[in-house]
């Protein structure tokens, strides 16, 4: 176990006269100072702890195990108050995925579920084209087709059913509240709203919502009250799944799906099945790291950027050294070549996670990889192929990526129990439709499936044929919950919004924890990397890398950007029997516990 860090700051120091082969500094993290913890982002305490994007989700969830209920009771809470709290974030219209280290479970990998969004039964493959086989330019982002059937009510209410403790309407009450009385619009809600004006203009029932009585939509400091989500939300509390998939609210989303020549039917709602899958799971310089499996690329490509840069002794070099920089770049690269190439629903396409996964295909990536020069996208004209260490065979293309809202929380108690989710409606405020009478905002989860081959979506990604829509089948995700164990324990939990940035923000947080033995703190505010391949372009956060590092990347040939990412890391870990929780920093959140 690591030893508990007090808020330290990393200092990058170059060294002249250590030049090491191509590159000219040799630079070292070292702690300068010490000083508090930062309020409300980071605590470290014995029995319980939380961190979500959301204050009143953490202290929703807090509440619960201070009721006496256990760890699923306070997820439970955290989930329904953020679908409150961050409507542009998540919502029982969306779905997401969660993985739960019990204690008393017998099985050695964590409970890991699904409930992501299905594409209706009468979807198809060509169901966002025109007849000229043209993609339909926002339609799968904007209104009723974008909409998958959704998942969360279901997940959560199960979990809820085969764990919980305390009474539905108990582990429900917070956000049934919050919802009736309101809050404030904060600034980040405020930006989502702005950023969603057409739309949520263009649905009366949205407009009722998120606008003032002049029409306008609500800024920051204006209260948002929901009551009618509100009412949805004691409907479930009273009735559990029932409450979402049949009666008054799933006739009024069959009802708003039939006004507006939408999909959904009664039968997809009856047929929304939660999935119990097996998570991946890999043994990384002595930890066992566990991450969500496909319909998410998360897991495959942590674990698979994990295991190209395990043999490569990045700590002596530092974080923000340009090789640290140039093969983690690479690795992400090749990583996002075969997530274009090789992921999809695994209920409906082989996708080859063996091979993928295997520290044999990661050598052999490894090798490709040049040592002073950037690959220039050129990844394909390597001929890594991870069927040679997989089962079978099958060449056929994807290309995807998603949005970048989402929201993830951690949660964890002293016994061990550890829950990690994320959540999402996909982009802000999902598909902009509200269904009247519910206050559900509606998913546009359908924008994570590849439109068409070869067809860029909002964010530059690429997709293929094993992410097309398909009746029933869920779109492809990067969303990430993440536990490490050493010797069954565990030792750091965690997850993200962001879109395809999820699953690189979490292997740099890992990294930065594990292999460069930086404080959690400072492994979650360290600067962050991108590449995901298409485009050609090596993301940077900000500009904070050392002058001499962006020069040298330069250099190798990286074509650099500067920018914000939307990676909110909410992150647990466990330090000499105590919890050490983070959430990040750059955002709203807040770690609760005692
Ligand atoms: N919609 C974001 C994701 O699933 O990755």
């Amino acid at each position: 176990m690591k030893p508990i860090y007090l808020l330290s700051l990393i200092a990058l120091v170059s060294c002249s006269g250590m030049s090491s082969g191509p590159y000219e500094t040799k630079i070292h993290h070292v702690t300068i100072a010490k000083g508090q913890l930062k309020k409300d982002h980071e605590l470290i305490t014995s029995d319980v702890s939380i961190t979500t994007q959301g204050v009143f989700a953490s202290r929703a969830a807090h509440a619960m195990f201070k009721k006496g209920g256990n760890i699923i009771d306070a997820a439970m809470a955290a989930s329904f108050v953020l679908a409150v709290e961050r409507p542009q974030s998540t919502g029982l219209g969306g779905g997401g995925f969660a993985l739960f280290h019990d204690v008393k479970r017998d099985k050695d990998f964590p409970l890991t579920v699904d409930f992501r969004e299905k594409a209706p039964i009468k979807a198809h493959e060509k169901m966002f084209l025109d007849d000229q086989g043209n993609v339909i330019s926002r339609m799968s982002l904007d209104g009723i087709f974008s909409s998958g059937v959704p998942g969360m009510v279901a997940g959560m209410t199960e979990l809820h059913k085969s764990h919980g403790s305390l009474p539905l309407k108990v582990v429900m009450r917070d956000a049934i509240d919050l919802a009736a009385k309101g809050f404030k619009v904060y600034p980040e809600l405020a930006y989502a709203l702005s950023r969603r004006e057409n739309i949520i203009k263009r649905f009366k029932a949205t407009c009722k919502i998120f606008c003032n009585k002049k029409g306008e939509i609500l800024k920051e400091g204006d209260l948002l009250v929901q009551r009618d989500l509100a009412k949805t939300l004691r409907t479930i509390a009273r009735k559990g799944r029932r409450g979402f998939y049949k009666g008054w609210v799933a006739k009024a989303l069959v009802g708003e799906h039939r006004r507006l020549g939408g999909l959904m039917t009664y039968n997809d709602l009856n047929k929304y099945n939660v999935k119990y899958r097996d998570p991946i799971r890999a043994n990384y310089h002595g930890y066992e790291v566990f991450s969500m499996s496909p319909p998410s690329s998360g897991g495959v490509h942590i674990v698979e950027i994990l295991n190209i840069l395990k043999n490569d002794d990045l700590k002596t070099y530092g974080v923000q050294h340009a090789r640290t920089v140039h093969l983690r770049a690479s690795a992400m690269q090749a990583a996002f070549s075969d997530r274009a190439n090789y992921l999809g629903d695994s209920d409906y396409t082989y996708v080859p996670v063996v091979g993928l996964t295997s520290q044999k295909y990661a050598d052999e990536v490894r090798h490709s990889i040049p040592e002073n020069q950037a690959l220039n996208g050129l990844w394909s004209n390597f001929s890594n192929d991870p069927f040679k260490y997989d089962a079978k065979n099958d060449s056929e293309l994807i290309k995807k990526y998603e949005s970048p809202e989402t929201t993830h929380f951690t949660i964890a108690d002293g016994k061990g129990n550890v829950f990690v989710s994320t959540q999402t409606l996909n982009g802000y405020l999902g598909s902009g439709i509200v269904v009247p009478g519910t206050g559900i905002l509606l998913n546009n989860e359908m924008d994570d499936f590849a439109t068409k081959p070869g067809a860029n979506n909002l964010f530059g990604a690429v997709g293929g044929k094993k992410n097309l829509v398909q009746p029933e089948k869920r779109p492809l995700s990067s969303m990430s919950p993440t536990i490490v164990l050493k010797d069954g324990k565990p030792v750091l939990a965690l997850g993200t919004p962001a879109g395809t940035k999820i699953l690189t923000c979490v292997v740099q947080t890992i990294m930065n924890y594990l292999d460069h033995d930086m404080p959690l703190y400072e492994a979650i505010t360290a600067t962050r990397i991108h590449h995901q391949w298409k485009p050609n372009i090596l993301y940077i956060e900000d500009s904070k890398l050392p002058k001499n590092t962006i020069e040298h990347l330069k250099r190798m040939g990286h074509e650099l950007r500067f920018k914000k990412f939307g990676c909110r890391i909410q992150a647990i870990a466990f330090e000499n029997g105590k919890l050490h929780g983070v959430s990040d920093p750059r955002g709203r959140g807040l770690v609760s516990g005692h």
